[in-house]
């Protein structure tokens, strides 16, 4: 199957309905491995797909052009989801020259035996001559991996942008405007959350240097192709990029006794008011993924669990071990939690979030037993002090900076 881009360059990838981890990020929508076949005089593949679709790949590349008539596979990043196919298109395009970066180069050696490839190793601001078309490319390391590039046609003002702009999102749809874009716009900020997060400054580098292209459409490596709304996901960029504060405080925990929980309710309770969002998210009920998502605009956030075994719960440990490894930036946080004779947990807490280089907003909030109504009211205190902090934090919010 191939559906057109503009004349002479098609999507050829592959839609991957079924699946639902994407190396533990959930993906609940499936995903798509998109390759793109730009043809000029000359023909070149832009990027593979998931080895078990090469089939599809090459079956739709063979509906444009014979396999013999591929002369350039560009790998723009050697991730296992856009080049495990390629061996399996070596074999089937005979004619075909690898082109990508020195470091791509080193994952596919690292991946796969390349040793009969032709290779060609470009760097960034090399261009490509198909033949009435061209294929510049941007080294753009970091978005996702260090050997991560895009590739711009002028001719045609498309950015292939592979992982950045994606979404793991399946569809029928090719394009951002065939589909409602509230559930594009919610699966491009999962995925930036969940996926890049970790890589905002490089990312905004990346932007830097891409931002004197001119850009009709932008395709990226999954989900929908961009044509319609491409300042709606350029500005969503700029915001996320900088984990850009607004008014929402969230509150994440887990619970024993109902102790933690009852404290979490009331710090809800003191952070409720009119203009800023809160969040109650429980770890046992909901996923890391969301978790992320969430996190990634939020202002102030407060983690919560007792102390179990002398340190904190085990679902909290894995969320904060999966938010930590994706470094939120400009977040502000507090640590509450109950405990029956030693406040390890909130302590272990308390630990994360310095590691995590988040402003304190407090020391940890705690309370022996069953919360009374003396440490419900410091919750509830609590709770507003999260709130004014993300009301002043959105209300200068463009001061954040990646
Ligand atoms: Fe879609 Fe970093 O691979």
């Amino acid at each position: 199957m191939h559906v057109e881009l503009t004349d002479g360059i098609n999507w050829v990838g592959a839609i991957d309905w079924n699946v639902r981890d994407f190396h533990g990020y959930e993906t609940r929508r499936g995903s798509t491995y998109n390759a793109y076949l730009v043809q000029g005089e000359k023909t070149a593949l832009v990027d593979t797909v998931k080895r078990n679709f090469a089939n599809t790949l090459l079956a739709s590349v063979d509906e444009l052009t014979g396999l013999d008539a591929v002369d350039y596979v560009i790998v723009n990043h050697g991730e296992p989801d856009h080049s495990s196919a390629l061996p399996a298109v070596m074999e089937a395009c005979p004619q075909a020259t690898v082109v990508t970066n020195e470091k791509a180069v080193a994952t596919l050696e690292g991946y796969y035996d390349p040793t009969d490839w032709q290779i060609e190793v470009i760097n960034s601001g090399d261009s490509l001559d198909l033949g009435g078309r061209s294929l510049t490319f941007v080294q753009t390391p970091m978005v996702h991996w260090p050997d991560s590039m895009v590739s711009y046609c002028p001719e045609e003002k498309i950015l292939f942008s592979n992982d950045a702009f994606g979404q793991h999102l399946a569809s029928s749809h090719r394009f951002d405007d065939q589909m409602d874009l509230s559930v594009v716009m919610e699966e491009a900020k999962t995925y930036y959350a969940n996926i890049v997060m970790l890589y905002g400054r490089p990312i905004a580098k990346a932007m830097e240097a891409l931002g004197d292209l001119e850009i009709e459409i932008i395709a990226p490596a999954h989900g929908v192709v961009w044509r319609e709304h491409i300042p709606t996901i350029l500005d969503a960029y700029t915001n996320w990029v900088a984990c850009r504060p607004t008014a929402k405080v969230l509150v994440i925990y887990e619970s024993m006794w109902q102790s933690t929980d009852c404290m979490a309710h009331e710090i809800v309770k003191g952070a409720t008011r009119d203009g800023v969002e809160v969040k109650l998210l429980n770890v046992t009920r909901t996923g890391r993924t969301v978790l992320a998502t969430e996190v990634l605009d939020a202002a102030a956030i407060a983690f919560g669990s007792p102390t179990l075994n002398m340190t904190l719960m085990p679902e909290m440990a894995g969320a904060l071990t999966y938010l930590k490894g994706l470094s939120p930036k400009n977040k502000a946080a507090m640590a509450f939690g109950s405990y029956g004779w030693a406040p390890s947990g909130p302590r272990a807490i308390q630990q994360y979030i310095e590691e995590m280089d988040m402003k304190i907003l407090r020391e940890p909030l705690t309370a022996q037993w069953r919360p009374d109504e003396q440490a419900r009211e410091a919750c509830r205190q609590a709770g507003a002090m999260l709130a004014d902090y993300a009301e002043e934090a959105a209300a200068n919010a463009e001061s954040f900076h990646p």
